[in-house]
């Protein structure tokens, strides 16, 4: 069996039913990930957990050292990534609540380590990215969706910011005449550093507030947290189900 593990984002910082049996510190070549990895057993399938922002949620986006985090679950044996992402919509059909696989990404981040190849470069380390996610991958998220009854839209472009600021309207504005569906501050460069590494990565998105400027007024907090909630427990779900056909 290949081994999978899920990395989770704003809303998802422990995984309510997993029955942790190890908790393991890593180092690696490139420091330290953002939390031990748990070693567990969720709904009778081995998984390896790690919470992006650290177990507290003390590691903002642009300070997450994503390669640690790769380079960590690398080590460990891992084969498939899901990931886990709170997300603002963009497109009409991604309010609130919703969630989404995305299928490809835009990258607005910028000064992060974008390799694990920086410091030994050859011209063969310019990796294909035409297609950023995991098909396969991508489509088990959508068949657990379906067997749940639970909505999941197929695809759309992730637009990766930098934060931890929240974007401007006019960023907004732009970031859809890109093409992009949805914003959020992690998608990148963690779903390169898994190709880096021929891990499967996939990710599933949940909407928690309507981009800056889609919305009367502006974004708090509060309106965040209660999308988060309910849609953690829909993402939860599509999780247990998901991992038992992998
Ligand atoms: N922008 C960027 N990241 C986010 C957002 C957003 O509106 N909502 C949740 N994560």
């Amino acid at each position: 069996m290949t081994q999978l593990a899920i990395i989770g984002g704003t809303g998802l910082t422990s995984l309510e039913g997993l029955d942790i049996h190890e908790k393991r510190t890593v180092i690696t070549p490139y420091g330290k990930p953002s939390s031990e990895l748990l070693f567990g057993n969720f709904h009778g399938q081995s998984v390896i957990f790690l919470p992006r922002h650290g177990g507290g949620h003390t590691v903002p986006p642009h300070r997450i050292n994503y390669r640690a985090n790769i380079s960590a679950l690398h080590q460990v044996g891992v084969e498939k990534i899901i990931a886990i992402a709170a997300v603002g919509g963009i497109r009409d059909d991604l309010p609130p609540g919703c969630l989404a696989v995305a299928d490809q990404i835009i990258d607005y981040t910028y000064g992060r380590e974008q390799s694990f190849y920086s410091d030994d470069f050859s011209s063969d380390k310019h990796l294909d990215f035409s297609y950023p996610y995991d098909e396969p991958l991508r489509q088990a998220l959508l068949q657990a969706g379906k067997r749940l009854n639970i909505a999941i839209v197929d695809g759309g472009t992730y637009g990766a910011t930098q934060g931890p600021r929240l974007e401007t309207a006019a960023e907004i504005k732009r970031m859809a005449q890109d093409g992009c569906a949805m914003v959020g501050m992690t998608g990148m460069p963690e779903a390169y550093l898994a190709r880096e590494l021929n891990i499967q990565y996939a990710t599933c998105a949940l909407m928690v507030n309507w981009a800056a400027g889609l919305s009367e007024g502006i974004i708090t907090m509060a309106e965040i947290e209660q999308t988060l909630a309910g849609g953690m427990a829909q993402v939860k779900q599509i999780l247990a189900d998901v991992i038992q056909s992998q």
